[in-house]
């Protein structure tokens, strides 16, 4: 079976030099391209969803632009914080506002600062290389930070400033209604999952986030990645579990056995 030569050079990236499909390439997604929300869960037929599932859709169904909108113009006139003071812009938040996969980080850098979007840096490259590479591409996801302004000299945000930026993340979370959430890095595991638990040990699992115990994988930051290349392959493991959680919830969803 052939390889996409673009997910080979996106693993290659990623430091896996062998990746062998373990099932038929037809039970899966091609790959392609970054594309504009590519569906990864299919519309569901009334005739299979259970009870259960049809709360689950319910809860998913598209939030109105304006609130979107409503929400981004709060964030972009905060001064919560001390961060204000510093930032050239905030970074609210980027992607498929209907995306099943939520990404978070944890805080802007100096060029997400520039750009006003979240994971543009080298850190980023390397984030869209990895979800690419799990066929899980930028633009059929959603990517924010747990802090919408740049820390100075890109020090750890501080517990007060978690505090005061996580209600709008908590309303980012209720207008998207993701099906999945992948925190990316230490300080957004712990954040999120409100623990002091080292991240090596968060990875693995699926965990539970917020009043609708949105599910929650964990893995390392691509900052880390990036001076750890070995832990890479790690790395790799988590979205390759991101990716399977995510069709197996879409197996379930259409009254399936997984
Ligand atoms: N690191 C993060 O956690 N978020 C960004 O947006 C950029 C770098």
């Amino acid at each position: 079976m052939g390889r996409d030569p673009r997910s080979a050079q996106y693993l290659e990236a990623l430091g896996i030099e062998s990746w062998v499909l373990r099932r038929p390439a037809q039970s899966l997604q091609a790959a392609s391209p970054p594309v504009v929300n590519p569906p990864l869960v299919a519309p569901l037929s009334p005739s299979v969803v259970k009870p259960q599932l049809v709360e689950a859709r319910q809860a998913r169904v598209p939030a109105a632009a304006a609130d979107w909108q409503a929400l981004a113009a709060e964030v972009a006139a905060c001064v919560r914080c001390a961060l204000h003071k510093g930032r050239t812009q905030t970074v609210f938040g980027v992607g498929d506002r209907q995306a099943e996969l939520l990404v978070i980080g944890e805080a802007p850098g100096a060029e997400e600062d520039r750009q006003g979007e979240p994971f543009v840096g080298r850190s980023g490259q390397l984030l869209n290389s990895m979800l690419f590479a799990a066929r899980l591409p930028r633009a059929s996801v959603y990517i924010a930070n747990i802090i919408k302004c740049r820390p100075p000299d890109n020090r750890d945000p501080l517990p007060e400033e978690a505090r005061c930026c996580m209600p709008y993340l908590h309303r980012q979370i209720d207008l998207l209604g993701p099906i999945l959430m992948l925190a990316v890095g230490r300080i957004a595991a712990q954040t999120l999952l409100a623990t002091d638990t080292p991240i090596g040990k968060l990875r693995g699992a699926v965990h539970r986030f917020g009043t609708r115990a949105t599910p929650l994988i964990v893995t390392y930051h691509p900052a880390y990645l990036l001076r750890s290349p070995r832990e890479k392959r790690r790395a790799w493991d988590d979205l390759r579990f991101v990716r399977a959680e995510l069709l197996r919830r879409r197996t379930a969803a259409r009254g399936g056995s997984a």
